[in-house]
């Protein structure tokens, strides 16, 4: 069978890719306005061919986007959630301007009609996306509706990530296989779930990342017990006390923000360490409410530290191996952080791949009717 060929729209660092990339996809293009996540894509997956575009500016016709893109069988993406999210000044996001992308998104969607299409964004966007958009609202001059046939928060914990991570996923997908959950159950049929991964398996898979680089010794990665590196060859990771400690105000700050806060209810403050983390943020350079912090010794004191940029990849079920170019530790956490967790991703991609074959065993692809759109 060959593979089945996807697209891969704000592709950011590639986290959605590099699931489907895993389950045995061929990813032929990803598409970003953002050169640090072209490259990075372009990095990790050299395969697919990088795009630059702006979404909210280029392709705004199903002339542009036919002319440019081959038919594939999924679209994936995650148009940004920025304007959605809960953490932006309370939710008062510009939703309007958010809805532009995810229109464009469905606009791909709606030309090149992939028999499946999944599109990730934060759960708040349930509240605003109906199910069905008039075909004229995505700029497409016709009468009619783009259907969104399913919309469901998957929890990234469920499928093995040692992050808790809640996501809506849209579009017309199989549902994924659960492996995990909070506590190890035997469902109904017969399947015995994991427990959660905690947070600690990937704390401890890594040397101490304050000071030396404890050269020769071997890094086994917390997500894939076949990837080895050396010490020395782990990026993103190692870093001077000034640079990983928190200073003793700023940890105060933390804490105040986190055990203190009438409203938004309580948080641990430091993390614990035997649940899975909490949501990685693509702020997680600056140290807010949202950020995990882990207590760390120091010159036999108890100090505070914000995770890695390798730690919070390893969170988001990247190989140690992926590569985050940046000139900064704030856009190597924004990649790491904007990603869909590829242990996710490649849970979907397998339940299609499921499904792809059971279809396969009846009807060719080509044969497989595209996606209905109701008048
Ligand atoms: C949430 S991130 C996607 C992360 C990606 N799905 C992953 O798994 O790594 C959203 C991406 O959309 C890109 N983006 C934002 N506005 C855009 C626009 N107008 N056109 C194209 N890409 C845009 C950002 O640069 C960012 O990389």
């Amino acid at each position: 069978m060959d593979k089945l060929k996807v697209i891969d729209l704000f592709c950011g660092a590639g986290g959605f890719s590099e699931g489907f990339r895993q389950a045995g996809f061929e990813v032929t293009h990803a598409v970003d306005n953002w050169n640090f996540a072209l490259a990075a894509h372009k990095a990790n997956q050299p395969e697919a061919e990088v795009v630059k575009a702006d979404l909210e500016k280029e392709f705004l016709t199903e002339e542009e986007i036919a002319a440019r893109f081959p038919k594939p069988d999924v679209i994936i993406g995650g148009p940004p959630c920025t304007e959605f999210s809960g953490s932006k000044r309370g939710g008062s996001g510009d939703v309007a301007k958010g809805m532009k992308l995810v229109l464009a998104f469905f606009r791909f969607v709606h030309t090149l009609k992939p028999r499946w299409w999944v599109m990730e964004n934060v759960p708040r966007l349930l509240q605003t996306l109906p199910d069905h958009v008039k075909l004229k609202e995505m700029g497409v001059p016709e009468e009619g509706r783009f259907e969104i046939p399913r919309r469901e928060v998957f929890n990234s914990a469920d499928f093995g990530a040692p992050q808790k991570r809640l996501r809506l996923l849209s579009g017309r997908y199989p549902s994924p296989v659960q492996t995990h959950s909070d506590a190890p159950t035997l469902t109904l049929d017969n399947v015995l779930y994991q427990p959660w991964v905690p947070m600690r398996k990937v704390v401890d898979a890594f040397p101490n990342p304050i000071g030396r680089v404890p050269k020769g010794k071997v890094v086994e990665d917390p997500n894939y017990p076949e990837i080895t590196l050396k010490a020395e060859e782990l990026e993103d990771h190692f870093l001077k006390p000034e640079e990983a400690l928190m200073s003793e105000e700023e940890a105060a700050r933390n804490k105040r923000q986190k055990v203190a806060h009438a409203y938004y209810g309580k948080m641990n403050f430091p993390d614990v360490l035997d649940r899975p983390a909490r949501t990685v943020m693509a702020t997680q350079f600056n140290a807010s409410r949202e950020t995990m912090v882990i207590a760390t010794k120091y010159k036999g004191e108890t100090r505070f530290r914000k995770p890695t940029v390798r730690e919070c990849a390893s969170f988001q079920t990247y190989p140690i191996t992926y590569r985050f170019p940046g000139q900064t530790l704030a856009t190597k956490y924004r990649l790491v952080g904007n990603s869909v967790p590829v242990f996710l991703s490649r849970a979907i991609a397998k339940a299609i791949l499921a499904e792809a074959g059971e279809d396969l065993r009846k009807t060719p692809l080509a044969e497989i009717p595209a996606p209905r759109v109701s008048a």
